[in-house]
């Protein structure tokens, strides 16, 4: 990741982009790209510009933490990112595709594929099992074929370490197997971007932490993470830090290189 008014001037840590480029791999375009992004809110009493001429780029395999005060930008941003909502100005590219180009059923489409999210309060359907949940983005995007469906959902809540949770309604879980199942239904379509806000928000510092690790295990295996958060033990697990600031990237956002290296050592 790097901000454009930062990165001539930033030492930055080593990230998956740059190990690569060190290899003579070639480095493929960034997973994620802003240019210039400008987000106003029309409200009813007086517009307010929540976001300000946002530049940045992510790589593909990194885990970036977006940080900063309530208010400054974060939810905004991931829902650029997610397609969920259109900048007043500026463009966003992510995973190849320039969002405003696409109509709202190509942005649709595309969502189903690319991202998977995560939220603070889990959002699971309360009516289906929590199998039926991880099912569903499978449903809308039909890119697992129905008659496989069933038996990757179980997989994915294996994998997430739930599996027992399979047959039973969201409620009857606690908040860290919700969160767990919430992330099932975000691999459901194998997504290579994972944007999670405030995923940790509503879990006690245990059950946080577990869940903090099984997304450092989902980076590991390639997975680009974008994760809102206001934890504050968090370099250990991400590779980036991006801190905003009254709608801005602020500079020198960077976590300290000893602390990248336990990320390293960790993944
Ligand atoms: N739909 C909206 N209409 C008007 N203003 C909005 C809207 N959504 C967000 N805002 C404003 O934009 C600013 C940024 O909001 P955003 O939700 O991105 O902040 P945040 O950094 O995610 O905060 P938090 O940590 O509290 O979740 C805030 O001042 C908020 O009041
Ligand atoms: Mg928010």
């Amino acid at each position: 990741m790097s901000n454009n008014r930062s990165h001539e001037t930033t030492t930055r840590p080593p990230s998956r982009a740059s190990r690569a480029a060190d290899q003579g791999l070639p480095l493929s375009e960034p997973i994620i790209d802003l240019q210039q992004v400008v987000k106003t809110y029309e409200s009813a009493s007086q517009p307010f510009t929540a976001l300000r001429e946002v530049s940045l780029q992510i790589q593909a395999g990194e885990f970036v933490a977006v940080v900063g005060k309530s208010g400054s930008g974060k939810t905004t941003l991931l829902n650029l990112l997610a397609g969920i909502d259109r900048p007043t100005s500026g463009v966003v590219s992510v995973a190849g595709s320039r969002l405003h180009a696409l109509s709202e059923s190509q942005l649709a489409e595309w969502r189903g594929r690319t991202i998977g999210l995560v939220f603070q309060f889990f959002q699971l359907l309360p009516t289906l099992t929590v199998a039926e949940n991880v099912m569903l983005p499978m449903e809308f995007a039909t890119i697992v074929p129905a008659a496989e469906r069933q038996s990757k959902a179980l997989a994915l809540l294996s994998r997430v370490g739930i599996q027992d949770q399979a047959d039973k309604l969201p409620a009857t879980l606690s908040g860290g197997q919700q969160q767990r199942a919430a992330i099932a239904r975000a691999l459901a379509n194998d997504p290579p971007l994972l944007l999670a806000d405030e995923p940790t928000g509503n879990l006690d510092s245990a059950t946080g932490t577990s869940i903090l690790e099984l997304f450092a295990t989902l980076n590991a295996e390639g997975r680009t993470i974008v994760m809102v958060t206001h934890e504050r033990d968090i370099s250990g697990y991400i590779s980036q830090q991006l801190t905003l600031l009254d709608g801005r990237v602020a500079d020198g956002a960077q976590p300290e290189a000893d602390h990248i290296e336990s990320a390293e050592v960790r993944l």
